[in-house]
């Protein structure tokens, strides 16, 4: 009777594991549909600072807090074995580790920073600490993506 309810248990989570294909992506999509989130945000909070949109005070905060959570996420997107050619992303990632980490780093902190300067009501500093994160993108764009 157990057997049996622990087989149909089973078949189950076979079934369930199907539903979502793979049940684990590709890193690859992983990591760009993680970049496409962040681009997003930051989108919304670049056209706040350039004045394309009016600056409000509250999307801002929830954008730069996003943006700050989903930076811890991004080590997890590049593990060894994901050299892709549908990747835009350079070989030197893997040879250079740990300076991508380090520029990786640079970004989270910097995102870090927006978020706690984002609660407090100030365009001025906001735009201020939105260059530093935007020059942490660059930085790494530059040298580990392709075009
Ligand atoms: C530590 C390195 C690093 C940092 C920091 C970084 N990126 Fe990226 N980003 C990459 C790499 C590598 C790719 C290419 C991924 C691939 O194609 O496999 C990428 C791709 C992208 C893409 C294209 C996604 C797609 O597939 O269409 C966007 C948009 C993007 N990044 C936005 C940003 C923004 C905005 C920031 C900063 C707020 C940022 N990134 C910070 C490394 C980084």
């Amino acid at each position: 009777m157990l057997k049996s309810r622990l087989l149909l248990a089973a078949s189950a989570l076979t079934l369930s594991v199907a539903a979502f294909g793979h049940g684990k992506k590709d890193a690859v999509d992983y990591r760009q549909s993680l970049m496409t989130m962040i681009g997003w945000d930051f989108g919304h909070l670049s056209d706040m600072v350039k004045e394309k949109k009016p600056f409000d005070a509250t999307e801002f905060s929830m954008r730069a807090n996003r943006v700050a959570a989903m930076s811890d996420q991004l080590g997890e997107g590049f593990p060894k074995d994901s050299m892709r050619q549908e990747s835009y992303a350079k070989a030197e990632i893997w040879t250079d580790w740990d300076d991508f980490q380090s520029k990786a780093k640079d970004f989270t902190a910097q995102a870090k920073l927006l978020a706690d300067i984002a609660k407090v009501n100030d365009a001025a500093k906001n735009k201020e600490q939105f260059k530093k994160v935007a020059a942490t993108c660059k930085a790494c764009h530059d040298k580990y993506t392709r075009d």
